[in-house]
């Protein structure tokens, strides 16, 4: 008799393998040069389950912060530390043994954002966990008290107004409660919207004047929950839509939209123009049917919602499979140009997508020979610079050498070699997303 061969999960295998050790390190080697106006730190959060913990899902190990300070064409530090929340340090779970909610629980594993002064590490299940500069956890941050539902992972910054647009969805009613800080970090709205049950709602959108749900058929499931997995499934007869609320009306009602079935963990962006409302994301044909490990592979698709009531209508963008979509942030809500995603072609190698939507070309762009980029973030050259006039800023994972390396890449020359490569002392996992937080914003 044989034994069964022990496989790996692909999200604790290779690059997805979790790093053991916090580290500081000062005064990184750079080849090229930094460009002088980065001036300050990118951080980017992704799932590291700790030693001895073995995660059952790749969205399910704690939270882990790689971060690089930037000055003075410098890199100044690298860090990566776990976010100690409760549940890191004292084992803490979501549904406490009285069956009440513990939403200061959580793994924080899946984005960090600055606002309002405030640098957040977030997961979608929980509160946002507050950090210092140094990547040390402050606490749980629930808006002064204000907050009393989860918070997306995915917030959305107005850059008109600097308000912070997010919601929090939940299994049990409300399923789902649409929220905003003003700029200064204030809780000034939450309001709870109607839709038919619970659902993984990953990502939103906001435009100059309405907030974009999408409310897909990952469904809840009392069976995948019970078995420890992942607790979604997709459902044929839950139908799927996009609903519009209008920003800053309270009273507001959503008016939905039916869309065909689909499933979207990430929005490109969105925004008004003539016609309607314009939302670009990455568009599953379908998620999870027969188990939480099958993601298929997404590709760029636009919704155009007719303001006068006509159907809405649905086009593919480009087939390259993609995750990780991005912007020049600068231009949330507002009508985009340009975009950026990740293209893993496979286990040993991936590249960068660069989206021209006016001229309707995609561009494949390499890191290198046996190099894989995670989640591409933009940094504009200088604040009233073009859409496209800035840098890209990713962590590359070289095969060959088992480590990674910060790469700076020129925006709208992204075939150009980097203007400057940042040697890590050590592998930075394949994680989620982060973000350039300037020192003097
Ligand atoms: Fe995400």
């Amino acid at each position: 008799m044989t034994a069964s061969p022990i496989t790996t999960p692909f999200h604790l295998d290779g690059n997805y393998r979790p790093v053991t050790t916090e580290l500081t390190e000062s005064e990184l080697p750079v080849e090229g040069t930094i460009p002088e106006v980065l001036n300050g730190r990118y951080l980017r959060n992704g799932p590291n389950p700790r030693p001895g913990v073995t995660s059952t899902h790749w969205f399910y190990g704690d939270g882990m912060i790689h971060g690089v300070e930037l000055s003075a064409g410098r890199a100044r530090w690298y860090r990566n530390r776990w976010v100690r929340t409760n549940t890191f340090t004292d084992g803490a779970t979501l549904l406490r043994s009285d069956f009440s909610v513990d939403r200061a629980a959580g793994l924080a594993n899946t984005n960090v954002i600055a606002h309002a002064g405030r640098t957040l590490a977030l997961v979608e299940t929980s509160f946002p966990y507050e950090l210092t500069n140094q990547l040390d956890t402050v606490g749980p941050y629930d808006f002064d008290g204000r907050l009393t539902t989860a918070m997306t992972a995915h917030p959305k910054i107005c850059p008109t107004t600097g308000e912070l647009h997010f919601f929090g969805y939940a299994l049990t009613p409300p399923y789902l409660t649409y929220h905003c800080a003003d700029a200064t970090g204030r809780l000034i709205q939450s309001t709870e919207i109607d839709v038919p049950g619970p659902t993984m709602m990953h990502d939103f959108a906001i435009t100059a004047t309405h907030v974009v749900f999408f409310d897909l058929p990952v469904v809840f499931d009392i069976e995948r929950a019970l078995a420890g997995t992942m607790p979604f499934r997709w459902d044929d007869t839950y139908g799927a839509r996009i609903g519009l609320l209008p920003r800053n009306q309270p009273h507001a009602h959503v008016t939905w939209h039916a869309i065909e079935p689909c499933y979207v963990f990430h929005v490109l962006n969105a925004y008004d123009n003539d016609e309607g409302v314009v939302i670009d994301a990455l568009r599953y044909p379908e998620l999870w049917r027969t188990g939480p490990d099958n993601f298929g592979g997404a590709t760029l698709h636009r919704w155009t919602l007719p303001r006068n009531g006509n159907l809405v209508r649905e086009t593919p963008i480009d087939n390259n499979i993609a995750e990780f979509p991005r912007i020049d942030d600068r231009y949330t809500g507002l009508p985009h140009r340009y975009g950026y995603a990740i293209h893993h072609t496979d286990p040993g190698e991936g590249h960068i997508l660069h989206y021209d939507l006016h001229a309707g070309t995609t561009e494949t762009i390499s890191v290198g020979p046996a190099r894989i980029p995670s989640e591409a973030v933009f940094v504009p050259a200088s604040p009233d610079a073009d859409e496209h006039d800035g840098y890209l800023l990713t962590y590359v994972y070289d095969t060959t050498r088992g480590t990674s390396d910060l790469v700076i890449l020129l925006a709208n020359e992204p075939t150009s070699p980097p203007v400057a490569t940042v040697h890590l002392p050590q592998r930075v996992p394949l994680g989620f997303h982060g973000n350039w937080i300037p020192a003097n914003p």
